[in-house]
């Protein structure tokens, strides 16, 4: 097999006889911390007892039908997200099996929707006579990941996108960064950075060429980073204020990730669309978006032009119902949530002993140690620095071979993104761990 994002030659998995709550256990008799939780895929932990009994049950009835039948499970996945999830609980959901295939389903229903609004509904004459006749631009930014596929990279400012250029999509625009020690804006300034992006809505041609906006409420592959007080909430008023339809991609962040359901909570945005993915299936594939009132109302009359095998799978959806459950009645957002508090405490001494840490940023149980070069403007691995081997892989390198934490690291620093059924022993343990690894540091 290909490993994704690698040089085959030194790939070396290591082999694997069993999983149980944050540990793997390997076949040569280690037990190892994940302290990704698969790539915050199992953020319920490995093998939750409610999930494997729940997909037993299923898999007795239904496995997957298409959507020419309706299958309990996915019809009470689609009606319970729709009801989570921030705004009128009338939204619709399109299911699929990645977060990148929900990023597509999103920007394509976004655009079908424009479509729907400007051509079919009204007598629509663009502004310049050889305009495209409808909207169908995305702005996103650069620090930014939303998936592997076509669309999704051309999304992403992430350097992954690099490998596609330059055949990237047509029709996305990428916004300056929110804030953080990359952004051209100074953290404090929203009123600058959201005065820059009206500026750029207007030059991309406004209402009559821009879809919608595209962010990552937490940012996370990107090093995880939180939006400066008031910029979503600024950001979604610029939205309405240009009729752009607000996309919210929650596929790190949802599940209860930061201590809410979903990131937005923490700000009380509302958006248009909404994406999940990861999490959600516990331990399926399964990925979902969630499309607002107004933009699935429009789809009653006319055309929702997507789709793929396999959307709605059953067992799927049996599993993302049992994991949702399993959050709320393991009170594991409440947890994710007093942990963070926690989490912070002890993180700031760390980052107050080692002059090697820039700045630690995170909430609930997503967090990110960041790792400086010789000043803060001179971050240890720069954004376009992305496949160099540095000090931040050498620390990951070091927690898995010395303390059996596993911690990948082609990021901007250490992450901190165990399962939320994680302990305060073992966290405990794990930051203690972490001390050490930076106190070696000098050294590996
Ligand atoms: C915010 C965000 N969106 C989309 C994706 C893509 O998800 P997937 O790898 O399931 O396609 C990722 C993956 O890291 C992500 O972090």
């Amino acid at each position: 097999m290909l490993q994704c994002w690698a040089q085959q030659q030194n790939y070396e998995p290591i082999e694997v006889s069993r999983t149980e709550g944050c540990w793997i256990y390997t076949a040569d008799g280690r037990k190892i911390f994940d302290l990704r939780s698969a790539h915050e895929c199992i953020n319920i932990g490995f093998r939750h007892p409610r999930v494997l009994q729940a997909m037993q049950q299923q898999m007795e009835s239904v496995v997957y039908v298409t959507d020419d039948f309706a299958s309990p499970p996915t019809a009470k996945l689609a009606q319970k997200l729709a009801s989570l999830s921030p705004g009128s609980p009338n939204k619709k959901v399109y299911f699929c099996q990645s977060g990148a295939a929900a990023v597509e389903a999103a920007i394509h229903g976004a655009r079908l929707y424009k479509y729907n609004q400007v051509v079919l509904n009204h007598n629509y004459v663009p502004d310049a006579p050889q305009q495209y006749p409808y909207p169908y631009k995305i702005i996103s930014r650069y620090r930014s990941w939303h998936g592997a596929t076509s669309a999704a990279t051309s999304a992403s400012g992430d350097p992954r996108r690099w490998f596609t250029e330059p055949l990237t999509a047509p029709g996305f625009v990428f916004a300056p960064d929110a804030g953080g020690p990359h952004s051209p804006f100074d953290t404090k300034s929203v009123s600058e950075n959201i005065a820059y992006l009206d500026y750029m809505i207007e030059q991309e041609g406004g209402s009559s060429a821009v879809v919608g906006v595209l962010i990552e409420p937490i940012v996370g592959s990107n090093g995880i980073m939180l939006p400066p007080a008031g910029y979503l909430e600024r950001l979604q008023d610029l939205c309405a204020k240009w009729d752009l339809l607000f996309i919210v991609d929650e596929t790190m962040t949802g599940m209860g990730r930061t201590g809410r359901m979903f990131a937005c909570e923490h700000y009380g945005i509302e958006p248009d669309v909404l994406i999940m993915g990861k999490a959600l299936g516990a331990y399926c594939p399964m990925a979902a978006a969630i499309f607002s009132e107004k933009i699935s109302q429009s789809f009653d009359e006319h055309y929702f032009g997507h789709g793929q095998s396999y959307s709605g799978h059953a067992l799927a959806a049996a599993a993302a119902l049992a994991s949702i459950d399993a959050l709320f009645e393991d009170r594991l957002l409440e947890h994710a949530q007093s942990m963070g508090v926690w989490i912070e405490k002890r993180l700031q001494k760390i980052a107050e002993k080692h002059e090697i840490v820039s700045h630690i940023q995170g909430i609930g149980l997503f967090w990110t140690v960041h790792i400086a070069g010789e000043s803060e403007s001179a971050p240890v691995r720069r954004a376009t620095e992305k496949y160099q081997k540095n000090l931040v892989a050498s620390i990951s390198k070091y927690l898995l071979d010395q303390h059996n934490i596993y911690t990948p690291s082609d990021k901007f620093g250490i992450w901190i993104v165990p399962p939320l059924v994680v302990t305060h022993e073992e966290m405990s343990w794990i930051l203690d761990c972490i001390d050490d690894a930076l106190v070696q540091s000098g050294r590996i």
